[in-house]
């Protein structure tokens, strides 16, 4: 299958570039140092309609395609994967699972201030004790006729101190199951929602990752998205295209660590030749130029289904599996094309290699997304 981008699509690329090379590149070593959320970077990329690209232009977002959608990540994770993250989130977990599954009135307060680049979003489902094993939620949302009584600890939360609207899932009658879990919206500044301890990651440190607690938060029932007990499937949906997100920004980290260990191989010199002239290192770069060209059409074809309406998760889980894979092996050959240099943060490639790990982790890790790919083929 060939991509042919159209122009639209090509614009929304560029866009994507000229911001990453601009604005987020001058300051993306020290915001790693010093694990600084790279806030005024976010709130121009919000401006640029790049948090909520893909919701209807009646909720103020950019009616843009999941086509778009991988070329924008790439580009951003290229550069600064910790606004990668944010801005994935932002699109895949919090804007699709709101415009997808939310009313009209949670549309309009929710959904718009994040499309329109107002504020963030972060999605809230990982406890101490349910990262991977989603239905054992410990947080719980207690029945009160007319709101919820919401009580626990959410960890790990991407934008944890940053977003204003927090999609929170909760276990309302445990009797149930998985079909006893809701998915609430929250709005900072809810009486005994305190946002706790802030992470110190090994990689994606610019990312704000945080602790959150609910202490009898009063949630109203209006809050609550879908039918009651519809938090489990919501979740899984909205992780599902969020996948791609993730999927895309593995891409990305390891296209840019191909980029940089490229251009460093035309102008380090050994043995008196560039070292990119001797085939240890040509062998090196033909390897990663075919994992990022791989990986980036698996997130495409992710991608072009789900803008025809078909079903992606099998491809979704691929694309992610592969990508993050690939981002491992890139970003370490990137590093040793570098030798020394690359061991030291001035070159860029030690925090791609360090970034790298997390996609491997986080929406599901790569074993999830083999139980996803497995269960897909058996169904076939
Ligand atoms: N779409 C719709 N429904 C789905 C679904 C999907 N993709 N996947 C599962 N379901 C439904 C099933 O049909 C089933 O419903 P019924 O019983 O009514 O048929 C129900 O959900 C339960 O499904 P399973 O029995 O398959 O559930 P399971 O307990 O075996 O778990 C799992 C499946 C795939 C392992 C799931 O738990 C999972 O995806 N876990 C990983 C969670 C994850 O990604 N965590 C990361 C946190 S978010 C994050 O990282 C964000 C960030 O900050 C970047």
């Amino acid at each position: 299958m060939e991509f042919k981008f159209t122009e639209e699509q090509l614009a929304v690329r560029d866009a994507a570039r000229d911001f990453a090379q601009n604005v987020l590149k001058p300051g993306v070593i020290d915001r790693d140092i010093h694990a600084k959320f790279p806030a005024e970077e976010v709130k121009q990329l919000g401006e640029l309609g790049f948090l909520g690209m893909m919701v209807d232009p009646k909720y103020g977002g950019g009616g843009m395609d999941s086509v778009s959608y991988v070329l924008a990540m790439e580009e951003i994770s290229k550069i600064d994967a910790s606004t990668a993250v944010c801005m994935s989130v932002c699109n895949s977990l919090v804007c699709w699972g709101l415009e997808t599954f939310g009313n009209e009135d949670q549309k309009n307060k929710f959904l718009a201030p994040i499309a329109r680049g107002e504020k963030i979003g972060a999605f809230c489902l990982s406890e101490p004790e349910a990262g991977s094993d989603a239905t054992s939620q410990q947080t719980t949302a207690e029945d009160k006729g007319d709101h919820y009584l919401l009580n626990g600890t959410k960890n790990w939360i991407t934008n944890g101190s940053s977003a204003s609207v927090y999609i929170v899932i909760a276990q309302t009658d445990r009797e149930k199951g998985h079909r006893g879990i809701n998915a609430l919206i929250i709005e900072r500044g809810m009486e005994g929602f305190i946002v706790g301890e802030k992470e110190d990651k090994m990689g994606i440190r610019g990312s704000d990752t945080h602790t959150l607690i609910f202490n009898d938060v009063k949630v109203p029932k209006e809050n609550r998205i879908g039918e009651d007990g519809f938090g489990f499937k919501f979740a899984m949906q909205t992780l599902g295209g969020g996948r791609i997100g993730i999927a895309s920004q593995a891409m990305g980290i390891a296209s840019g660590a191909l980029d940089v260990a490229l251009a460093y191989s035309k102008e380090r010199k050994t043995f008196g030749k560039e070292i990119h002239r001797h085939q240890a290192i040509a062998f090196k770069l033909a390897d990663m130029k075919t994992q990022v060209h791989a990986a980036r059409l698996m997130c495409l074809n992710a991608a072009s289904l789900k803008d025809q309406g078909e079903d992606y998760t099998q491809e979704a889980a691929m694309a992610k599996l592969y990508s993050s894979e690939i981002a491992q092996f890139v970003t370490t050959e990137a590093v040793q094309i570098h030798g020394g240099y690359g061991y030291v943060r001035e070159y860029h490639v030690e925090r791609m290699m360090r970034d790298a790990k997390i996609t491997q982790i986080y929406e599901g890790t790569s074993e999830i997304q083999k139980i996803v790919i497995s269960r897909g083929i058996l169904k076939d």
